[in-house]
């Protein structure tokens, strides 16, 4: 396990120092770091469905995309993609976790779980183009959680939700929020 956790605190602690060390400064640098880890999670998503999925299942036509990609010789969703870095990610370090969240979920292992990620999924659904942030205790741990909102970013997108058997949504739209990035980060005690 590598100390990126240290790092994360370190910058958070120089930050506030060097900006009068006030906490709620050293919360904000906890912002700072989920936004930018965010930035490269959704770019990564966004590439893989416009790129990839959007491009060879819906626009060509030349291969599908699907959960059961090994039995069907098929692309993996951008959701199994997410997850499969995700889990990646949890194997080196516990500095910060990360999931892809649905109030409308296929999967209903998506489902939220926790009161933070239940409001920061309304919030982000009711107030488009914005960010939740949260702190909430879990095990004994207290977390910075943040919620960006998924949204529908490609045909590809909706297309495959609103047909799927298991989704209780059926009418999304481009550009609708679909669902939220959740990330967590321990915070000191
Ligand atoms: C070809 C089908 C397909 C495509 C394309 C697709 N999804 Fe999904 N999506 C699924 C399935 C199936 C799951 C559940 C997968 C799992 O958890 O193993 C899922 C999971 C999700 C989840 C987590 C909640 C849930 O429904 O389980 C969100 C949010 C989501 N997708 C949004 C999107 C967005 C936004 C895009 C486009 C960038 C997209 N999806 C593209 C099929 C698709």
């Amino acid at each position: 396990m590598t100390s990126y956790g240290t790092k994360i605190k370190a910058a958070a602690l120089c930050a506030a120092m060097a900006f009068g060390g006030t906490a709620a400064k050293a919360e904000m640098e906890y912002q700072d770091v989920s936004d930018l880890l965010h930035l490269v999670m959704s770019s990564d998503r966004t590439v893989y469905t416009r790129m990839i999925v959007n491009r060879l299942a819906v626009k060509e036509g030349v291969i599908k995309a699907s959960e059961h990609f090994e039995d069907d010789k098929a692309l993996v969703l951008p959701a199994q993609m997410f997850r499969f870095g995700a889990e990646m990610v949890a194997e080196e370090t516990d500095a910060f976790s990360y999931s892809l969240l649905s109030l409308w979920p296929i999967n209903k292992q998506n489902a939220p779980t926790t009161d933070i990620e239940k409001e920061g999924l309304e919030y982000i659904a009711e107030n488009p183009g914005e960010n939740f942030y949260g702190e909430e205790e879990l095990g004994g741990v207290n977390y910075f959680t943040a919620v960006y909102p998924d949204v529908a970013v490609a045909e590809a997108c909706t297309k495959c939700h609103n047909e799927h058997k298991d989704s209780p949504k059926t009418d999304f739209e481009g550009g609708d929020v679909m669902g939220g990035v959740v990330i967590r980060i321990p915070m000191d005690g």
